[in-house]
This record gives structure tokens, sequence and C-alpha cells, in this order.
């Protein structure tokens, strides 16, 4: 942590939580303990992230394609999701974080948009850093989304730039994330943030997210901050 320098830390990190199966198979049990050690991984990189002073967290907490896994961990999921919200709000008070959601809400059982919204709603004066939970969400679904909001605001072809384009989006009021995390050793997006990464570095870890803490987060951390972004430039341009 004394490592990483305040004065240039990425405003914004979003995080695919991956590997929990994999987790739980290696201890011998079933999926589902790997998905409730997962909450355990969010708690500390939560803490750690607001911390150290970042200012959005995005968590991939439940994609679109996840609603095509069994049933039985499906349900599994959403309670869980539930019950975490539930225990979890206190530790966002206690951190001053807000808490925030993007996906299609609706498809989510209506305990769980019910203890989602409760959530956001008792967090939302919280000032020192958003958490964003990505749940039921997927990039083609939220782009999608945005076109047909701009045909129905019968929105001119004239008017559409990178800028309007944006405001369509689900993260309208949160910064493109400088750092992309991804756990487990899975090479890939998975439909996450497709229009926001354009930019972001990357950074794959083979650790399992179950056992993710904030030190794995501050590693991702240095390791952004050793890397050069150039944007299309020229290191020479950049040193100018
Ligand atoms: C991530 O862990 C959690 C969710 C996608 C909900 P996985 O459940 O994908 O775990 P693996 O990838 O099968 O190990
Ligand atoms: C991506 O993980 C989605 C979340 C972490 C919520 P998956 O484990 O579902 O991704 P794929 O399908 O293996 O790419
Ligand atoms: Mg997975």
């Amino acid at each position: 942590m004394e490592e990483i320098d305040k004065d240039n830390l990425p405003k914004h990190i979003a995080i695919t939580m991956d590997g929990n199966g994999r987790w739980a198979k290696t201890k011998g049990k079933l999926r589902v303990f790997g998905h409730k050690n997962g909450v355990k991984a969010v708690r500390d990189t939560v803490e750690g992230a607001a911390e150290i002073g970042i200012k959005y967290l995005t968590l991939y907490a439940f994609s679109t394609e996840n609603w095509n896994r069994p049933e039985k961990e499906v349900n599994a999921l959403m309670t869980l999701l539930v019950s975490a919200i539930n225990k979890e709000t206190k530790t966002l008070m206690d951190n001053n974080i807000r808490l925030s959601a993007i996906g299609d809400i609706e498809k989510l059982p209506s305990k769980a948009q019910t203890e989602l919204q409760e959530a956001i709603e008792k967090t939302k004066d919280n000032t020192r850093m958003t958490l964003v939970l990505a749940l039921s969400y997927s990039s083609r679904w939220e782009i999608l989304n945005a076109v047909r909001n701009i045909i129905k605001d019968g929105k001119k072809a004239e008017e559409i730039n990178e800028t309007t384009f944006q405001q369509y989006l689900t993260t309208k009021s949160v910064p493109d994330p400088e750092l992309l995390i991804r756990t487990s050793g899975e090479y890939r997006i998975s439909n996450f943030l497709l229009w926001q990464i354009a930019y972001s570095e990357l950074y794959f870890t083979d650790t399992l997210w179950p056992d993710f803490r904030r030190t794995d987060l501050y590693k991702a951390i240095l390791n952004y901050q050793n890397r050069e972004r150039r944007f299309g430039k020229t290191t020479e341009q950049l040193q100018k």
C-alpha cells in the first residue's frame, strides 16, 4: 500500500470476479460454497479500494449469460445476493460508500430488487466511494438499450457523438474505468463494459475470486502505475 502513488490512482476500477466454482471444486465442495466465500473477497476488496482512495469500483457479479446456469445455482446466487446486500449495508455505511447498480435489474427476483433499492436509498448520501454492482448485466444489452432509447427520443443522426451516446449508457454518471481486473486466469471480457473499456488497462491474475484480497488489488494498482498509457500517441510526445 505504501508503494502506491496516491497521485496516480485509477479513479475507477472494474473487476470481473471469476473462479468461485473452481475454488470450491479444489476444496471438494459444491459451487455455492465458492460463491459464499466470494462475498468475503468482495468485502475486503471494497474496503481496501475505499481506503486507498478509489472513487468508483464496479463489480461484475452476475451476467445476462449467467441466467443460463442450472436453476439451482441461479437461485442460490439470488438468495446470496439478498443476504449479502442485507448484511453488508452496514459495512457500506461504516465506510461512507454509496451503492449503485447497473444491468437489467427488473429481471432479478422481486426480493432482490427490493433489497437492492433499499440499500441504494440508504447509502445515497455517502461520498467516499461509489460501489457499482453489475447485475443481470451484459454490455450488448446495454448498448442495444441505448440505441433504442436514442431512437425513442427522436434524436437526429447529427446529434449523436461519443458524449451524447455515453449519456444513454447505464454508466452515464461514472467515468470509464482506467483499470479492468479479471481473476481466475481467464483472458476474456465476457460481455462486460465493451464501450467503457476502449482504453482501459487490462490486468489478469490467476488468483481465484474467493482468495482475492485488498493486497491483490494493490498489486494490480501498482502494476497499472508502471504502465505507459499512450492513447495512440508516441512515448516521445508524452515526455514533452
Ligand atoms: C464467478 O465464478 C461468479 C459468477 C459468475 C456468478 P464462477 O461461478 O464463474 O466460477 P468458475 O469460473 O466456474 O470457477
Ligand atoms: C463472467 O464470469 C461474469 C461474472 C463474473 C459475473 P463467467 O464465469 O460467467 O464468464 P464466462 O462465461 O466463463 O466467460
Ligand atoms: Mg466463471
